[in-house]
């Protein structure tokens, strides 16, 4: 049976779901926090993105169902070689990590479709240690379909799911196995901490991250690396448009989510390298004048032809980078695992003081 952990005691709101799977045994929970209490908060933040110069709009919003269809579409494609690189990557060195972690628990922050995470289950698995792997992501449909697959797959496993914000909500993060002693290992995969502006977002996040963690446990993450600009930007510019309807899904995510009306059809989708700063950004263009109409924030926007909205930045990185910024969250850098050249995963740990 799963253990009950205390309600949290901030504003956020926690729906809890309790399944049986196949086997009659709860070993799912999910757990939801949602805040509508938070829901000014939520609109500020999205009214002050689109104020900034260049516009932009946060991360989060790329990822409603139809946009983790998509993104599960991009890691197939020839062009996006991260996801097969850092796969390859796993299976080279899952063992190693897990015997170095002695974890008994997998947490995943931006779990999304959990692929990855398989190969880091099976080696827990292989050693004897696995008990609970808790995926996070801000995407419900996918964590709900997760729990139930992972235990379907894994007979003793309970999945502990978190529907959250990982940039806010981390003071809520569960955990079967900490209070009893053991340790957790931390996956933070698919190069997603490049999304978060290295200099602000990034160091906050860590720090959140940082914060949850305790002395013995193990943050594993997946950062792309710097390399050939050509290479970079053809894995944000693929020839089947995948990429192009995922930038482009989320304006379909701000007309539902804001009652907002972007004419979807008159943006186009771009991905250019800015070698200063070695991070691609994603852009939508507005190939006419047009005005945007945001209905929950009353707000209205006005486009000029060729004005560009930022959605994402995907920084890449080498290891002094890396270990920068783990070193300005608190966390040692430990080990550093490359593959092909191309990604690499880097293992910390809380810097004890
Ligand atoms: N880890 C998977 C998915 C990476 S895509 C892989 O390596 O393939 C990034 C994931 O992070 C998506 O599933 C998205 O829903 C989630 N995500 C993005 N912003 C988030 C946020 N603020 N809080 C929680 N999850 C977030
Ligand atoms: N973490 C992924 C990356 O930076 C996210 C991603 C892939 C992405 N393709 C994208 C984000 C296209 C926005 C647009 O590679």
């Amino acid at each position: 049976m799963i253990r009950l952990i205390p309600q949290p005691e901030s504003h956020m709101i926690s729906e809890m779901t309790r399944a049986p799977s196949t086997d009659g045994m709860v070993r799912i929970r999910i757990d939801r926090h949602l805040a509508p209490a938070d829901e000014s908060a939520v609109q500020d933040e999205l009214r002050q993105a689109i104020a900034e110069t260049p516009r932009r709009i946060p991360t989060k919003y790329f990822y409603n169902d139809h946009g983790s269809t998509l993104f599960e579409r991009i890691c197939e494609l020839p062009e996006y070689y991260q996801t097969r690189t850092e796969a390859a990557l796993l299976h080279r060195i899952a063992d190693q990590v897990v015997r170095t972690s002695g974890a008994r628990e997998l947490v995943e922050l931006g779990s999304g479709a959990s692929t990855k995470s398989r190969i880091l289950l099976d080696a827990l698995d292989a050693a004897g240690h696995l008990e609970s792997y808790v995926p996070v992501d801000v995407s419900e449909g996918i964590v709900r379909r997760v729990a139930n697959e992972l235990t379907a797959e894994y007979p003793n496993l309970l999945v502990h799911g978190l529907i959250a914000d990982f940039m806010s909500d981390l003071g809520e993060l569960p955990s079967e196995v900490s209070g009893r002693g053991h340790s957790r290992l931390v996956a933070f995969l698919g190069g997603t901490i490049g999304n978060l502006d290295p200099a602000s977002q990034g160091v906050d996040f860590l720090r959140h991250v940082h914060d949850a963690m305790g002395p013995g446990d193990h943050l594993l993450i997946g950062v792309d690396l710097i390399k050939d600009h050509a290479i970079i930007e053809a894995a944000y510019n693929d020839s089947a448009g995948v990429t192009a309807a995922f930038n482009l899904n989320v304006l379909s995510v701000l007309n539902q989510r804001f009652e907002a009306n972007f004419d979807i059809e008159a943006f186009q989708h771009r991905a250019i390298y800015d070698p200063e700063n070695n991070w691609i950004e994603m852009r939508l263009i507005s190939t006419r004048e047009q005005r945007v109409r945001f209905g929950a924030l009353d707000l209205d926007l006005t486009l000029n032809e060729g004005e560009e909205l930022l959605t994402e930045i995907s920084t890449k990185f080498d290891r002094p980078r890396l270990r920068d910024l783990l070193g300005a969250s608190g966390f040692d850098l430990v080990d550093w695992f490359v593959q092909d050249d191309l990604f690499a995963l880097g293992l910390a740990t809380p810097r004890s003081t």
